[in-house]
């Protein structure tokens, strides 16, 4: 099963890095320097998993992969400038990514600002395109639910409580994770449901699904930042978060505590999945598969 479960993750990340090598926009002019930046950041290494959540749910549903395919690029999109965005040196103020050059270092500041909205606006302008699904209700329906998960109650909305910090109040950094972090995972599942138009039960129990991967993904990446292991992310290991303050799971509860959180959350999630039985074994299998950063 994880020889094969790899394999699809692997899969998805093909199909989503080959469509978007399509969609992003190339320049011969003196904006050439924007779209290299911009495919710098939405086609470097990364194991998509955001893409493979997608690719799993839309099949439960039989929804069209085209369709799927996009919407994921567009995600990927927003997901890519989140991150270029997140690592400036006004908030996270970080050198590397996945093991390259932060884009403001590749390039540099005004560069990487400028490809992040580039990004931003080109997954808009993706979702937004007739060829992700004919009907234009559930593009408009696409369109509003990625606004949402990246805006001021979802993903930037968790970017500013993580400038501001939020204390040592275990509740208020849960809903900081889950708006930074954790909106950008279940907009995944939300956007796979809503192009299968998913029943109400089916979906509500995807998106708790969706919301317990998300918060043990992030006290993972929380843990991994705080054991220091530099090497397996690619990233620097004393990470800041917003103005230098670095509250999160693992700084209160500490590693062993937040590790039980994690193995709590990731049974909850899996639990969440019985509903579907056997349908549902890839995303079953994937939880482990999101926890472990190693792979
Ligand atoms: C920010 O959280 C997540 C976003 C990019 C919105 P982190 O600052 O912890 O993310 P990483 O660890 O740099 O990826
Ligand atoms: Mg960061
Ligand atoms: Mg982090
Ligand atoms: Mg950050």
């Amino acid at each position: 099963m994880r020889d094969s479960l790899d394999q699809r993750v692997a899969e998805a990340a093909d199909l989503v890095t080959v469509a978007l090598d399509a969609l992003l926009p190339r320049a011969d002019g003196p904006e050439q320097r924007l779209t290299e930046a911009m495919r710098y950041a939405a086609l470097g290494p990364g194991r998509r998993m955001r893409p493979f959540f997608m690719l799993e749910t839309a099949r439960m549903f039989g929804v069209e992969e085209r369709s799927v395919l996009r919407a994921a690029c567009a995600l990927e999109c927003v997901h890519a400038y989140s991150q270029v965005h997140d690592d400036l040196p006004c908030l996270d103020d970080d050198d590397l990514r996945r093991g390259r050059p932060t884009l403001h270092r590749a390039y540099d500041e005004a560069t990487a600002i400028l490809a992040g909205d580039g990004l931003q606006a080109v997954a808009f302008e993706i979702m937004a395109h007739p060829d992700t699904h004919s009907d234009g209700t559930i593009r408009a329906e696409l369109v509003r639910r990625l606004a949402v998960a990246c805006g001021a109650k979802g993903m930037v909305g968790g970017q500013m409580i993580a400038v501001v910090g939020v204390g040592d109040d275990l509740g208020a950094i849960a809903r900081m994770q889950r708006m930074k972090t954790g909106a950008l995972i279940a907009c995944a599942f939300d956007l796979a449901l809503v192009l299968g138009r998913a029943p109400e039960s089916e979906r509500q129990a995807l998106v708790a699904f969706a919301q317990d991967l998300g918060l043990a993904y992030q006290i993972v990446d929380d843990f991994t930042d705080a054991a220091g292991e530099e090497d397996l992310l690619g990233k620097a290991a004393a990470e800041r978060n917003g103005a230098g303050r670095k509250v999160n799971f693992v700084t209160l509860l500490g590693v062993d505590a937040a590790r039980e959180r994690v193995d709590l959350l990731a049974a909850q999630a899996k639990a969440h999945l019985d509903m579907f039985g056997d349908d549902a074994r890839y995303l079953r299998n994937s939880v482990d598969f999101v926890l472990d950063r190693r792979q």
